[in-house]
């Protein structure tokens, strides 16, 4: 029989969840908006979060824990060795993601380190859908070249493909069968962050997984967002409706023969990684480091609290009515966007909404900055803060069969789990809704300092 009031959860949005502490928030006046961010050298970097009002920086630690994760914290066993709740953290990667041997690590980053240490070699070749920024610095750091085998799909906003996060496995046999013998590991990003957070459907991973056989190239997971991914799985690609979270995540990693995670993501946690893997000699050599660069075996890094949290994080964020909840706010923000003229990438992906920055502002050239014009503009008119940037992938051509530079810019508003009301959403998008009526205004923006190193973090920028 129907049920009205599920269909009516469903529908409404409202919170699998309710409120137990609230953080006051605070929304500065227009002259004092235009102050800070002057004295933010109209930079997100330099813009401190106490002055702003829906912060949609990133989706990474800034999640609210539950009732049981605060209480695991207060439960954490601090012992060094085999503490109780590093054995219950350990139960619980095993449980979800299905791999036997669980190595913590402070972040997804320390994990990155740690197992592009081991695998790689100078002169590599790393293939990925799509490698994050930390991913590809590992690789860079390792001297190896990461390349982003996504298909050319994604620089259409407006083509509505269910998995575009996918590999072109056309792109990936390509480049299998060109510089095989210089691979040493395929990662599979899900949900593919820098791709407009959209997933990878089952088909695809089934895909990779067959052409890395055919050259025994090990795949492995970057799974940060591992949950929102099986959800998108389960509600976009056919067979898999009537599955639980559970059984395709299951699925989804046994095609692998490890992963990563940091578990800042889909863990909902604020701090906390891991690498997770059924061979047990590699995950001895993964430990062997771990001591070297994070600390024993059954922390990594971490204060044993902090594992307890993941541990019952893990099992929330496998949850389908918060996955719903989660995937339908993102979506609620993406479509009032779209209804007021924005272009973003459709369908809406996992964890934020990501913008066409070029159709907001046509007017201002790569040079005068339009990803700081939308960052300015959105905070001066609404007191929000979105990242905006150019991520340069390198790729492979079909048509010549080099590897070649590609740029896509894109502006991301990535919302935190549990954090954010349905009203704010709303307010966001008419925030977004003013900035698009004027951003034809904006004069651009130019650089006045860019380190060397980092400089994409740290650079400072004047209005033109
Ligand atoms: N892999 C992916 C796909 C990520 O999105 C991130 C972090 C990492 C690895 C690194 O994990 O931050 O725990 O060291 N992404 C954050 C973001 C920073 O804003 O998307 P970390």
């Amino acid at each position: 029989m129907a049920d009205f009031a599920q269909e009516l959860f469903a529908r409404t949005l409202a919170e699998p969840y309710r409120t137990k502490v609230v953080e006051k928030l605070r929304l500065p006046d227009r002259g004092e908006r235009e102050e800070l961010l002057r004295q933010a050298f109209y930079s997100p970097a330099y813009l401190n979060a106490s002055d702003v009002y829906v912060d949609l920086a990133t989706d990474s630690g800034s999640g609210a824990m539950s009732d049981q994760q605060w209480a695991g914290l207060m439960r954490g066993d601090e012992a060094y060795v085999r503490s109780r709740s590093f054995l219950a953290f350990e139960k619980a990667v095993q449980e979800v993601m299905g791999f036997s041997h669980v190595i913590p690590t402070h972040q997804g980053r320390a994990a990155e380190n740690i197992v592009m240490e081991l695998l790689l070699k100078p002169g590599n070749i790393v293939l990925s859908n799509t490698h994050f920024d930390t991913t590809k610095a590992h690789v860079e750091h390792r001297q190896a070249t990461a390349l982003d085998l996504v298909g050319d799909w994604l620089w259409n906003f407006a083509e509505p493909l269910p998995f575009k996060g996918n590999f072109d496995l056309e792109k990936l046999k390509l480049a299998l069968e060109l510089h095989h013998e210089n691979v040493p590991l395929i990662i599979i990003t899900v949900l593919n962050n820098f791709a407009c957070s959209s997933p990878v459907s089952m088909e695809n991973i089934r895909g990779v997984r067959a052409l890395a056989d055919r050259y025994r190239i090990p795949v492995f997971f970057d799974a940060c967002r591992f949950a929102e991914n099986a959800y998108f799985i389960k509600t976009r690609e056919s067979g898999y409706a009537s599955k639980s979270i559970q059984e395709i995540v299951h699925e989804m990693l046994s095609y692998g023969d490890g992963c990563w995670m940091s578990a800042k993501k889909d863990a909902i946690v604020n701090v906390g990684g891991f690498i997770a893997t059924r061979d047990e000699g590699f995950a001895r050599r993964c430990q062997e480091k771990l001591v070297l660069y994070e600390g024993f075996y059954t922390y990594g890094g971490l204060a044993r609290r902090d594992l307890e949290a993941i541990a019952v994080g893990m099992r929330e964020g496998i949850e389908e009515d918060y996955l719903a909840h989660r995937t339908g706010l993102v979506a609620y923000l993406g479509e009032a966007m779209e209804s007021a003229g924005v272009v973003v990438s459709k369908p809406i992906g996992g964890s934020g909404v990501f913008v066409d920055v070029a159709s907001l502002y046509p007017h201002l050239t790569p040079d005068k900055m339009p990803g700081i014009a939308l960052f300015s503009d959105l905070y001066l008119e609404g007191g929000v803060r979105a990242g905006a940037a150019p991520f340069p992938m390198k790729t492979i051509s079909i048509e010549t069969r080099q590897i070649e530079e590609r740029m896509f810019q894109f502006a991301r508003f990535a919302v935190p789990r549990r954090v954010y009301s349905k009203a704010h959403m709303e307010f966001v998008a008419q925030v977004m809704a003013r900035v698009k009526l004027i951003a034809k205004d904006n004069r651009g923006y130019r650089v006045t300092e860019h380190p060397p190193v980092l400089g994409h973090f740290f650079s400072k920028f004047e209005p033109l």
